[in-house]
């Protein structure tokens, strides 16, 4: 696929910049209130995603622990958590009985944590350029909706950002 693809090159063009600038540095203990509840998100990926990686570092970076599981068959996953193809991304995660599909901010990740609608997840469908683990230094971020999603194939903007 096209998109992938393209999105798979700028992922690594981003972790090549990463590399390039080293480690964040002082990366401080989290403390109590910061950290969610001591839940382990999965986060399926395929071995060779640059831009999910850098998504798993961003939600660890916000205090979740990830445990990451690298699929041949990301396909697989997708069915079998009846994430319909409009809301598909690279990568699915799953919290605490929700799924996470794609870039999502850790804003809407607590949100949905803490308000616990009656949905499968939430997603950002796509790739959009300026997500969490999309960004790319020096093009503009597109806007994007975060998108909840139930068992009856309903689909409902959660959080939009337009920037
Ligand atoms: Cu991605
Ligand atoms: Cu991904």
């Amino acid at each position: 696929m096209h998109t992938i693809k393209i999105t798979a090159l700028i992922g690594l063009f981003v972790g090549v910049l990463l590399t390039a600038c080293g480690a964040p540095a002082g990366q401080q203990a989290p403390d109590a209130q910061d950290v969610p509840d001591a839940q382990v998100m999965s986060v399926y990926k395929s071995p060779t995603c640059g831009c999910c990686s850098d998504w798993v570092g961003y939600v660890e970076q916000r205090g979740f622990t990830v445990a990451v599981e690298d699929v041949e068959d990301i396909a697989a996953i997708k069915a079998e958590h009846k994430i319909p193809a409009a809301m598909q991304s690279c990568h699915t995660a799953l919290i605490d009985g929700y799924v996470i599909e794609g870039h999502v901010p850790v804003e809407d990740i607590e949100r949905l944590l803490a308000e616990r609608p009656d949905v499968i997840g939430i997603a950002v469908p796509g790739m959009p350029i300026g997500s969490p683990g999309m960004e790319v230094a020096g093009t503009a971020p597109q806007p994007f909706d975060v998108v909840a999603f139930d068992a009856a194939g309903n689909t409902e903007v959660f959080a939009s950002y337009h920037r």
